[in-house]
């Protein structure tokens, strides 16, 4: 989205830094390190819709109104997350039969808030007889985020997409068993939350915090200029054990990561990788 005329680069810059300032040190959201394009972009639609006129009246609006920093939030972390059939279809042919050589399995999914991605991760597991002895650590940064995916609540709008999701990405038995419904909403069962701890964690800033089997860190990292994707990367190194599989988004790549050479191609395609040392 191109800037208005009255804005020059230098002072659209200017307002960009403290309006993400502002609200780092207001709300201790950080987003100073995002790449520059989408982030720009999601601030101009974001005006538009907030109604504010500038970059400056967006950023009293957000300080002011907590509503229209959660829609802000929520804009940040749509960023076109595609939806990803087939990479489950490859995850039940590749990681699966790993998992299963494992008595027990820890799976970690770092930026977790599309509950779409974690419920079918459960799914998965649960359907190819791996969830009882799993674990899930479902984190982000995001804390309000979070919340709403543990609830496990998705508008009702949303099934026929949830189900194409769940038929396309291997599905065996009929999506209607894993939540039920009521008013205008779906609610995951509860039984596909008995072994998913979530928790709040920041890749950009904190340390690794166990050993998993299974990361998935997909559609995350791409937001982040090289210096936190680097660092980030040595994070989930850090927290994968050896043979363990990473999964990271269609337009990410392994090649982002100090440790690159450490990993095996597992699936190029779908972007999964082996630690071999
Ligand atoms: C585009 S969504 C992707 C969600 C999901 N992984 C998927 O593929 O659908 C990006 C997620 O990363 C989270 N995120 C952004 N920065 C993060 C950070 N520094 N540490 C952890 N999570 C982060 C956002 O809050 C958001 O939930």
């Amino acid at each position: 989205m191109s800037r208005p005329r009255k804005y020059t680069p230098e002072l659209e810059n200017i307002e960009i830094e403290l309006l993400l300032e502002g609200v780092a040190q207001h709300y201790g959201f950080e987003f100073q390190e995002y790449a520059n394009a989408p982030l720009r972009r999601r601030i101009w639609q974001t005006i538009r819709r907030e109604k504010v006129r500038t970059i400056s009246g967006l950023q009293e609006k957000l300080l002011h109104d907590y509503s229209a920093m959660e829609r802000f939030l929520a804009a940040l972390s749509e960023r076109g997350s595609p939806n990803s059939p087939a990479f489950y279809v490859t995850f039940r042919s590749e990681v699966v039969p790993l998992l299963r050589t494992y008595p027990f399995v820890r799976i970690w999914h770092a930026g977790c808030t599309s509950a779409r991605e974690l419920y079918t991760l459960a799914i998965v597991l649960h359907e190819e007889g791996l969830y009882d002895k799993s674990t899930i650590y479902a984190t982000d940064v995001n804390e309000q985020s979070l919340k709403r995916v543990s609830d496990g609540v998705f508008p009702l709008a949303a099934v026929a997409e949830y189900t194409a999701l769940y038929r396309d990405s291997g599905g065996k038995e009929a999506f209607t068993d894993y939540f039920s419904g009521g008013g205008r909403s779906g609610i995951f069962d509860e039984g596909l939350k008995r072994n998913i701890v979530f928790g709040q964690h920041n890749l950009a800033t904190d340390s690794s915090f166990n050993e998993f089997n299974t990361i998935l860190c997909r559609n995350v990292l791409s937001a982040y200029n090289e210096g936190v994707q680097v660092r980030a990367h040595k994070v989930l190194y850090d927290s994968l054990a050896l043979f363990g599989i990473l999964g990271l988004g269609p337009r990410e790549s392994i090649s982002a990561s100090p440790t690159e050479n450490c990993y095996a191609e597992l699936d190029a395609e779908h972007r999964l990788y082996r630690k071999i040392r």
